[in-house]
This record gives structure tokens, C-alpha cells and sequence, in this order.
């Protein structure tokens, strides 16, 4: 199948979350087109089933099939747990989740071999970040924790609380104690919530940011598969945003976190899809 190259990234998450993803794949591919689907009416996804999450990410992909986009890219770490090997063989264009990069990166920075990952129940509870690690590097000992209320107080804009520090060191102590070095932020919503995990854990445990990893990772897929954008095609709105439910409540969280105006956000019927 011949792909055009100047067609768009299609890039899906339960909700606002994705919008991190989002963010540094327009910051690291600036001549990509993106559209983006945020499964608000839906969300969390965290909490459900694989079976679920697996349905909700194929109809998703279905629709963005319809946009004619090039590639798709699961933005949320619960729906690349559950769905991305499924689907990646159903497809004939690239797709990519936000696990494998992050966990790339955390095998190659460890010096102890101790690597805490944060995330969802779903996400902590499929065990796939131990399974990847552990396939990069046997010797890595990998330590999960789920944060749920992590995903809440990021969407009240409780980025820089009290409530959320205290919150944090909760969840966090028990890594704490563990001595990781390492610690996969494995859920969208965390990179917003950097500064204050950062703090509790001490400056010598490094961070692993999956957004930021996979946008790497898209552009050497495009790059090595030939299909990167040409840059010469003008658009009104190269980055366009489509939810399930709630779109102005969408548009205005995604302006607070987007380098970019977002103008165009639409409401769609997922479930016809
Ligand atoms: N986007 C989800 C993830 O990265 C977090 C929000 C949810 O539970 O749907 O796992």
C-alpha cells in the first residue's frame, strides 16, 4: 500500500491526556498535519476492562481511518497496554503506542537496574512495562505503582497544590524506599505533574517522559518507512481535534497546554463507528 506523505498523524486518547503526546509531536515534527481524537464522553479509560478499552480503540481507529491519516499514534498509555498489539495487525499503516519508547529509554538510563514506573490501574495492572523491560534487560528489577487520583487533580488544574504534593508523597514512598533510579511517567497526564514528582523523589532519580520519547520514535518511523511530510503543502488548520463529548471544555484545556491556538474542535458520534 502506497502511503502519502502528506497526510496526517492520526493521534487518539481518552480524553485531554494525549494532548502531552500531542504537544511533542508538534513541537518535534512541526511540519506534520495532526488529528488528534479525545474519547471525552468516554474517559477514563484507566479503570476499565481490556476488553473495553480494545472496543473503544478500534472504533477510534476506524474513524481516524476515515480522516486518511498515515499513521496513527496511541497517545494513552492504558489504551496502548490493552489494544496496540491487537491492532497493530489489523492495520496496513504504522502504529505506534507510548509504552515501548519510554521504556527504551529507562533500560538504557538505569544504572541500578531499579525501575519504578507510574501509571493507571489498567496500565500498572497489565505488567507490560515489566515485560519490556525485562526483554531489553533481564537484570532490571521493575517496581509499579498505580496512581489514579493523579488523573483527576491534573484535569482540576491542581498542577502546583498542596493537596497534589501531599497526594504525590503518598504514592510516591513506596518507590521511595525501593531505591529505583529510574521512574517512567507511564500515564499522559504525569508529565503536567513533572515538577512535583521530581521533588519528592530527589533530584539523582531521573524522569522518563514516554511523550516526549514517542515523538521521537514517530519521527524515525516516518523518517526510516519514507513518509515524512514534504512541509510544502499549505493548510487552514493543520492540526485538527475531534472529542466524543464536551468540545469547548476540550478547546479551552487544550489552548492551556498547546503552543498553538486551537481553533478547531469538533463533537463526534463515536459509537457509529
Ligand atoms: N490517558 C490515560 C493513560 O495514559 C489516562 C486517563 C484515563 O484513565 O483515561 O493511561
Amino acid at each position: 500500500m502506497k502511503i502519502d506523505r502528506d497526510a496526517p498523524i492520526g493521534v487518539f486518547d481518552s480524553g485531554i491526556g494525549g494532548l502531552t503526546v500531542a504537544r511533542e509531536i508538534m513541537r518535534n515534527l512541526p511540519s506534520e498535519k495532526v488529528v488528534y481524537f479525545g474519547d471525552t464522553a468516554r474517559v477514563p479509560y484507566g479503570n476499565k476492562s481490556k476488553e473495553t478499552v480494545l472496543r473503544y480503540s478500534r472504533q477510534i481507529i476506524r474513524f481516524l481511518q476515515e480522516q486518511k491519516v498515515k499513521a496513527i499514534v496511541i497517545a494513552c498509555n492504558t489504551a496502548s497496554a490493552f489494544a496496540l498489539d491487537a491492532v497493530r495487525h489489523e492495520l496496513e499503516i504504522p502504529v505506534l503506542g507510548v509504552i515501548e519508547a519510554g521504556a527504551v529509554v529507562a533500560a538504557k538510563v538505569t544504572r541500578n537496574h531499579r525501575v519504578g514506573v507510574i501509571g493507571t490501574v489498567g496500565t500498572i495492572g497489565s505488567g507490560i512495562h515489566k515485560e519490556q523491560l525485562q526483554k531489553l534487560d533481564p537484570e532490571i528489577t521493575v517496581i509499579g505503582k498505580a496512581c489514579p487520583l493523579f488523573v483527576p487533580l491534573v484535569e482540576e488544574g491542581w498542577l502546583h497544590d498542596p493537596v497534589t504534593a501531599e497526594v504525590a508523597k503518598r504514592y510516591l514512598g513506596e518507590l521511595k524506599v525501593q531505591e529505583i533510579d529510574t521512574l517512567i511517567l507511564g500515564c499522559t497526564h504525569y508529565p503536567l505533574l513533572r515538577s512535583t514528582i521530581q521533588e519528592i523523589m530527589g533530584e539523582h532519580v531521573r524522569l522518563v517522559n514516554p511523550a516526549y520519547e514517542s515523538a521521537l520514535e514517530l519521527k524515525e518511523l516516518l523518517t526510516r518507512k519514507g513518509i515524512l511530510a514534504s512541509g510544502k503543502e499549505e493548510e487552514e488548520f493543520p492540526y485538527r481535534f475531534y472529542v466524543s463529548d464536551l468540545a469547548d471544555e476540550f478547546k479551552s484545556f487544550a489552548n492551556s497546554i498547546l503552543p498553538y491556538d486551537v481553533e478547531m474542535t469538533q463533537k463526534i458520534d463515536i459509537e457509529k463507528y
